[in-house]
């Protein structure tokens, strides 16, 4: 079958199913397409609770489609592929991590979203790269927190709240390779481009950015912004909607170094157009959680949902 006629077909079953495709920044260009809603965590939580389609089908990673069940547990919540993890999810096992709270008995935690839903119920708090900054910055400066687990936002929350949050070592395996010298040797070639970040960039990295955010707040800064030319530390796939928002722009990702193609996430990148239509019209592979575990999981999540919506980071 021709990509024209996978989208058909995923098209046809769509109505037949009622069935709505949520799909990441980080997603191949031809799912990002096909997709009713494309959007950074947040976004796509958002709009994962609020759906009234009958079937939701993920395509991102393991712990999005969880978040999905979690908000909205009535739904059939499928994704294409059971193996797209997360590497820095599984940095986290449940059980070591309830260990090491144990140290902490007076801090709360917040938790980064990209964790498993056993993590989110040890959690006070959730957080994306969308409203990190401003929940952190929501708590008074003396509550004692424990951050997971991405030391590398968490260490750029310290950074700039001024706090001293106890920090899960825990990183992204895209993010984390990422190294200044090389983001250097771009900047030197390309002196009139200036560096969008995400905050899982490791510090070195961080430090050099003129601008810092989740996917959809780079996103938005590139096309609100009247420079023309950005170099750009994260994930290749949010090239795509950089460039459909802004074709008169350029944009380098930078990597690790010349040769390597380190920014696709091995993760991100298991789903093809061929398991969305496979995955639609056998609506597997279906995310099931314990009762009590949504219950418990969710109830973080929500906190992160109406404090933002507090906080006026989304309506
Ligand atoms: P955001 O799109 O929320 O910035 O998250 C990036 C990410 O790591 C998803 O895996
Ligand atoms: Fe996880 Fe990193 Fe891949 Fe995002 S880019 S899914 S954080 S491994």
């Amino acid at each position: 079958m021709s990509n024209q006629e996978i989208i058909e077909r995923i098209e046809k079953l769509k109505k037949e199913k009622n069935a709505v495709i949520l799909a990441h920044f980080y997603q191949i260009p031809v799912i990002q397409d096909i997709a009713d809603f494309i959007g950074d965590s947040l976004n796509l939580a958002e709009k994962a609770k609020n759906t009234d389609a009958d079937l939701i089908l993920f395509c991102g990673v393991h712990f999005m489609g969880e978040t999905a069940k979690i908000l909205n547990p009535n739904k059939k919540v499928i994704i294409p592929d059971l193996e797209a993890g997360c590497s820095l999810a599984d940095s986290c096992p449940a059980k070591d991590f309830a260990e090491f709270k144990k140290q902490y008995p007076d801090h709360i935690t917040i938790s980064y979203i990209n964790c498993s839903a056993e993590i989110k119920t040890l959690s006070d708090i959730i957080c994306t790269s969308g409203n990190a900054l401003e929940l952190v910055n929501s708590l008074p400066k003396y509550q004692k927190i424990i951050f997971a687990p991405d030391k590398n936002l968490g260490g750029y929350l310290n950074r700039i709240t001024g706090r001293d949050m106890v920090l899960w070592n825990g990183t992204c395996e895209v993010h984390e390779l990422l190294t200044a010298e090389y983001v250097l040797i771009k900047k030197k070639e390309n002196p009139d481009y200036i560096l969008i970040a995400h905050p899982e960039c490791n510090d070195a990295v961080l430090q050099l950015a003129d601008f810092i955010g989740s996917t959809s707040a780079m996103i938005n800064f590139v096309k609100n912004n009247e420079h023309k030319k950005f170099l750009v530390a994260t994930e290749t796939g949010i090239v795509h909607q950089l460039k459909k928002d802004n074709p008169e722009k350029d944009f380098i990702v930078v990597t690790q170094n010349e040769s390597c193609s380190c920014n696709d996430c091995r993760y991100m990148k298991l789903n093809t157009l061929e398991k969305v239509l496979y995955s639609l019209e056998n609506e597997v592979y279906e995310i099931n959680l314990d009762e009590k575990l949504i219950q418990e999981a969710k109830k973080p999540i929500i906190r992160m949902l109406d404090l933002s919506r507090e906080l006026g980071i989304i309506k």
